[in-house]
């Protein structure tokens, strides 16, 4: 079918405004992923009814589907080639119930994790899951990559937030798992096939997630170690002293702090530290003990465990220290398009695995920055690295990457950011091939033509 044929078949059954193509397309970003578009067609259905519809239509013509949600992804997750159709769940964006007294938000998937965060403040609540794209990403995609993100050491991941889903099948069948009860053990809980599989067994429609009590106030400190091992044992002793209280514990290696530091005009702490951390914990309740963190890092300050450090005192602060973790892109500006990885590791094995990775880039791919960062708390490293212009590049670099973390037991690939095509080949490192079946014949059970993200996380 020509993209005409196209856009006809599916004008019929969600209205020819809510079919994307041509200038309309062009003029839309895409994201992470440049390949976002390259079907030429993006469908914006406004119900799950129309995605049922869609995705019935696309299956009786043999066209495969691409979900979008932000495009925030980093793995190509949302390339979209041509011949397949792009489907967006951008109109459904309403917040459908708010529940103060279960503490429970239920919400169409185009809703981004900013909106959910604004409804629920007012009620004194905050999702546990939290991340950099929080103005752009969507509770779809937050849902369908089991996002991770900065306070995964205090409430897990999207998977272990979200009570309850609705999800469209391949076949256009309406999956109701919509759940809204903390407890709920009746037969297989089959929503967890849809969180975290990528948009490849079904197009999230709806989703319920449970809230937090949202802090009266919250503590952020800038701190900078003489290396890896103080990182740690202020990691170590920031447990037992606030407990669940801390929502935040990450870090940022000299070269990707410098970098942003520098160009932000950041001298919140010395530019010579070796390892730079930012430490949130939260406080509920009457206010009383607003300076505990203040407190307890001048201990660590006297242990010899701190190079320096800064608390904010004001949430402007609170901001600019967040910026420079949060703020990646910066190094891309600054150094031209990086790779981005995603790497799971024993905190033990952190310091030796960066050391050898700086010096495998250093002996295999000469020009090429590499910028270490992410949720230390939770043994999840990123690295940015480039520039990588070519394959030839790129493949040295995943090999430095890949090859370095092999070299270490209990590893992962991808810690949050899953699998899409980029890692695709990488997927045999962290699961086993019985595994990797497994996953194969569920997605032969759900989709046996392979028409929902067709070639994400493994070829079907
Ligand atoms: C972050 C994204 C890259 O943590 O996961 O900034
Ligand atoms: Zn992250």
């Amino acid at each position: 079918m020509d993209i005409n044929q196209i856009s006809e078949l599916f004008a019929q059954a969600i209205g020819a405004k809510n079919v994307i193509t041509g200038e309309r397309l062009a003029l839309r970003g895409t994201g992470y992923c440049a390949a976002s578009y390259d079907g030429d067609v993006l469908l914006t259905p406004c119900s799950a009814q129309e995605v049922s519809e869609v995705c019935r239509l696309a299956a009786e013509h043999g066209l495969a589907i691409v979900p979008h949600g932000g495009l925030t992804g980093l793995v190509q997750g949302t390339a979209t080639a041509p011949g397949q159709v792009a489907l967006s769940l951008e109109k459904m964006n309403r917040i459908l119930d708010l529940d103060p007294v279960q503490g429970v938000v239920t919400a169409e998937a185009g809703v981004t994790l900013q909106q959910v965060i604004d409804a629920a403040e007012p009620h004194g609540f905050a999702p546990g899951v939290d991340l950099p794209s929080r103005g752009s990403c969507t509770l779809g995609g937050l849902a369908s990559t089991n996002a991770g993100g900065i306070q995964a050491i205090r409430y897990g991941m999207a998977r272990d937030n979200i009570l309850g889903l609705e999800a469209v099948l391949a076949d256009g069948t309406i999956l109701d798992l919509n759940n809204t009860l903390l407890k709920n053990n009746a037969g297989y809980d089959l929503k967890q096939l849809f969180i975290g599989s990528e948009g490849t067994l079904g197009v999230i429609t709806k989703i319920t997630l449970r809230l937090h009590s949202r802090p009266s106030s919250v503590q952020t400190a800038l701190i900078g170690c003489a290396g890896t091992e103080d990182l740690f044992q202020v990691l170590a002793s920031t447990r037992k002293a606030f407990g669940a209280s801390l929502l935040s514990f990450e870090a940022m290696w000299p070269e990707f702090f410098t970098q942003i530091a520098t160009h932000l005009g950041n001298r919140l702490v010395s530019p010579d530290c070796g390892i730079y951390g930012v430490i949130e914990t939260g406080q509920w309740g009457e206010p009383g003990q607003d300076d505990a963190l203040t407190v307890f890092l001048a201990q660590c300050f006297e242990d010899g465990l701190l190079q320096d450090g800064t608390v904010a005192q004001s949430e402007t602060q609170r901001r600019t220290i967040w910026q420079l973790r949060e703020d990646a892109d910066v190094i891309e500006s600054l150094s031209g398009p990086c790779l981005s990885y995603d790497v799971g590791l024993r905190l033990n094995d952190i310091p030796g695995y960066v050391e050898q990775l700086q010096e495998r880039i250093a002996r295999d791919c000469p020009g090429v920055g590499c910028y270490v960062f992410g949720h230390m708390g939770d043994g999840n490293l990123h690295i940015m690295a480039g520039p990588a212009p070519d394959p030839i590049s790129h493949a040295a670099i995943d090999g430095a990457v890949y090859g370095v973390l092999q070299q270490f037991a209990g590893t992962t690939v991808s810690a949050e950011h899953g699998i899409g095509l980029e890692k695709r080949a990488h997927l045999p490192l962290s699961r086993p091939d019985a595994a990797i079946a497994a996953m194969k014949q569920l997605k032969a059970a759900l989709d046996p033509k392979c028409m929902l993200n067709p070639g994400k996380i493994f070829a079907c």
